[in-house]
């Protein structure tokens, strides 16, 4: 399908999973986990808080770095490899295009609403985010790049956004609305995923990631929470709050603690290496139903990933096990994705044998799963519920922080 098309209006009643019950996978281990949720729900807790922590970096990281600077600058010659024409202009949508519906999800600057459009009655997702608080939370440069990078981006499994706009204390991002929830949540209800659906919805993620650092974008944010289920079970990446155009390195520290490669907690600079480090390890997560370097504590996590010792329980087919020995690998000169191959070596893994990627690419592959939602009706039933605070959307009066968001 072409995520251009308008979204069919269906007259069927939204159904809830456990009415309905799951598609074709039902009969591996997709099915409901109860035991599983409290440890998921302080899992969940940890692991929906990105992190960004100020780091002083050591004498020879700092000459490291400047001497990649000026590396940098001197090569003017390098520019984005964006397309540089994109049909979302500032102003085209307002507040008042729109009806705001329900929470969908909350992050640290804000949240995502369902909204339903005045004009064509369609369903959307905006992601409201709160001046005050990106600039307070020094996420300036980060939210401009989400617009940036969400602008121009055309892929099968991305999120495609429709334009921006704000009042005097807010910033709106209008999405398309992917009505099958978050991969999170169907990840904790079936508590883990047989291989063959783990392997699809990876291939997925690996061909929008394999895009994105072709245009020179690393991602920066991968897990579950990120990965949207749209109504025929294709994944959708969204959240590009951390993604960034990097010609060569960058030092941020970002990401969540789970997912956050080695090279990112020791201050080196880094590349498109940390997004194949995180797609081992949502394999991993989906076929044991766990992360492999969790603790209560986030910095006992960084311990671990520095350690980078993996244990891989014996249900774990030996390709799986082979291919995550090489993705979760602190040696970035080991690390698949990162070698002279890019992302083919990880395509080429025995483990996707049965993959045929230009039919993945055209959706032409049947989903292992189709969400249990009625089409283009605005069901969210696959999404959690959120407290609905007091809306202060349409603010209008003095706006100290105009000049840091003139591109919305
Ligand atoms: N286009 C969309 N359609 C449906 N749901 C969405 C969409 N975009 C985001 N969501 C929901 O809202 C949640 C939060 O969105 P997003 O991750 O972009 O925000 P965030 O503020 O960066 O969150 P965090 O700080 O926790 O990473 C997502 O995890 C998802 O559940
Ligand atoms: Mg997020």
């Amino acid at each position: 399908m072409n995520f251009q098309e308008p979204q069919q209006q269906s007259s069927s009643q939204p159904q809830h999973p456990q009415q309905q019950g799951y598609a074709s996978y039902q009969h591996h281990d997709v099915i409901p986990a109860q035991q599983q949720q409290s440890a998921n729900q302080q899992q969940q807790q940890q692991q929906q808080r990105p992190i960004e922590i100020p780091r002083i970096p050591t004498y020879q990281e700092l000459q490291a770095q400047a001497k990649i600077r000026e590396q940098q600058q001197h090569d003017s010659t390098t520019i984005s490899f964006l397309p540089k024409k994109s049909s979302i202009t500032k102003g085209k949508y307002a507040l008042k295009d729109f009806q705001i519906m329900r929470t969908l999800g909350t992050g640290s600057f804000g949240r995502v609403h369902l909204v339903r459009s005045i004009h064509n009655g369609r369903y959307y997702a905006i992601k409201v985010l709160k001046k005050a608080q990106v600039v307070k939370m020094k996420q300036v440069e980060h939210t401009n790049d989400e617009r940036k990078m969400l602008k121009l981006i055309d892929h099968p499994f991305i999120i495609r956004m429709w334009g921006t706009f704000q009042d005097a204390k807010n910033l709106f991002l209008v999405m398309d609305y992917i009505e099958g929830g978050e991969l999170f949540s169907l990840l904790r209800k079936s508590k883990r995923f047989p291989n063959p659906v783990a392997k699809f919805y990876s291939a997925e993620v690996l061909l929008a990631l394999d895009y994105l650092h072709s245009h020179n974008i690393i991602y920066r944010d991968l897990k579950p929470e990120n990965i949207l289920i749209d109504r025929y079970g294709h994944i959708k990446i969204t959240d590009f709050g951390f993604a960034k155009e990097v010609t060569f390195y960058t030092w941020t520290l970002c990401g969540t603690p789970d997912y956050i490669a080695p090279e990112v907690i020791t201050a080196k600079p880094y590349n498109k290496s940390v997004d194949w480090w995180s797609l081992g390890i949502l394999i991993f997560e989906m076929l044991t139903g766990y992360t492999p370097f969790y603790d209560k504590q986030p910095i006992k996590t960084y311990e671990k990933i520095l350690q980078s010792k993996v244990h891989y329980p014996p249900f774990l087919e030996p390709a799986a096990v082979d291919l995550l020995i090489n993705l979760i690998t602190p040696d970035l000169t080991r690390r698949l994705g990162n070698l002279q191959n890019g992302a083919r070596d990880i395509k080429n893994h025995s483990w996707y044998t049965e993959v045929v990627w230009d039919k993945l690419y055209a959706k032409d592959i049947a989903t292992p799963y189709e969400p249990p939602v009625a089409a283009g009706v605005g069901d969210s039933s696959l999404f959690d519920y959120y407290p609905e605070g007091e809306l202060d959307y349409g603010a209008t009066g003095e706006d100290p922080y105009s000049k840091y968001f003139e591109d919305f």
